[in-house]
């Protein structure tokens, strides 16, 4: 298939890698230039705008950093986007309104497939994907997502209900990632080494295996971004929105926004995520 891909970041980048090794044709478009070299050493084409790249495109795959990316890039001016004649799938963690939105423009050619899984499970082929949208978009992009992943959950024809799950998925790992860094903090303060700690905090059947992934991250104070402090706080917000929407006031969510903020506070906002716990872990003191 022809498949256009907006957005390099790291999903994008991913999502692009995992398509041209399953053989598919690969236009890509990012607004910032210099981000495609390797997916053009790769067989990739880059485009120069997202009508260039979008033109001709069986399929229009969207990874963008949140809400307002996502319209500026679907919906210019307020309107579809006039070279766009193939299914839009949409991979951003957005909010519910923002898929609800670009499917009334869409209609039967738009998807929502927010993705619950990294970069790596992306370009592995075991990310999760959450996919709703009407039956004719669904149909129509059955290819492309069985190329990326055989983990999906279908979420039915609303394309703000995926938007939802992934709301509900981010806000279990990214408030259990502070518990979890609590929990790490306490423990290497306890004169825990490293190995052992992770040894032990791997056998606990408590720990989703989401957060497992994280235990190394953790425990260094490298913090390698893979998925960033601010799209934490960005997914956080749209899930607080949810709750604000509801009249409920969740007090965990509060205590792990905090978090968050003090890390971008702290100048870490690019930083992996893990980096909350540099706020909490104080300096172990070795007796070697
Ligand atoms: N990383 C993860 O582990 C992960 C996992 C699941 C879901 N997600 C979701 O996947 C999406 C992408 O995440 P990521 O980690 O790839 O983020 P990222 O590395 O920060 O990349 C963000 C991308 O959005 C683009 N962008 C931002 N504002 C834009 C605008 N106004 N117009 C056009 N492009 C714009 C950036 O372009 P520039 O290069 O020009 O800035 C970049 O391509 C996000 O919605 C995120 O929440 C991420």
């Amino acid at each position: 298939m022809n498949i256009a891909v907006l957005g390099l970041g790291r999903m994008g980048q991913a999502l692009a890698g995992r398509l041209l090794d399953a053989g598919h044709r690969v236009t890509v478009w990012n607004r910032t230039a210099g981000r495609a070299d390797d997916l053009v050493a790769s067989g990739a084409i880059e485009a120069s705008s997202v009508s260039e790249a979008v033109a001709g495109a069986d399929a229009v795959l969207v990874s963008l950093s949140g809400d307002d990316a996502v319209q500026q890039v679907l919906l210019p001016d307020g309107a579809p986007v006039a070279e766009l004649t193939g299914v839009v799938i949409d991979c951003s963690t957005v909010a519910p309104a923002t898929s609800r939105l670009a499917a009334d423009h869409y209609r039967d050619r738009f998807v929502a497939c927010p993705i619950a899984g990294a970069p790596q499970a992306v370009q592995s082929g075991t990310a999760r994907l959450i996919v709703a949208g009407p039956a004719p978009a669904i149909q129509r992009s059955n290819p492309v997502l069985e190329s990326l992943s055989d983990s999906r959950q279908d979420a039915g024809d609303d394309a703000g209900t995926a938007a939802i799950i992934k709301l509900l998925n981010n806000y279990l790992l990214l408030s259990g990632l502070v518990v979890l860094a609590d929990a790490v903090a306490v423990g290497q303060a306890s004169g825990f080494s490293d190995s052992d700690l992770a040894g032990l905090l791997n056998e606990l059947p408590v720990i989703a295996p989401g957060l497992k992934n994280r235990i190394d991250g953790l425990l260094t104070d490298h913090h390698d971004p893979w998925f960033s402090v601010d799209l934490a706080s960005k997914d956080l917000r749209l899930f607080a929105e949810l709750a604000d929407h509801a009249g409920l006031q969740l007090g965990a969510l509060d205590a792990a926004q905090a978090s968050y903020r003090t890390a971008s506070e702290h100048g870490l906002g690019q930083r992996d995520l893990t980096s909350v716990i540099e706020s909490v872990r104080r300096p172990v003191e070795r007796t070697d």
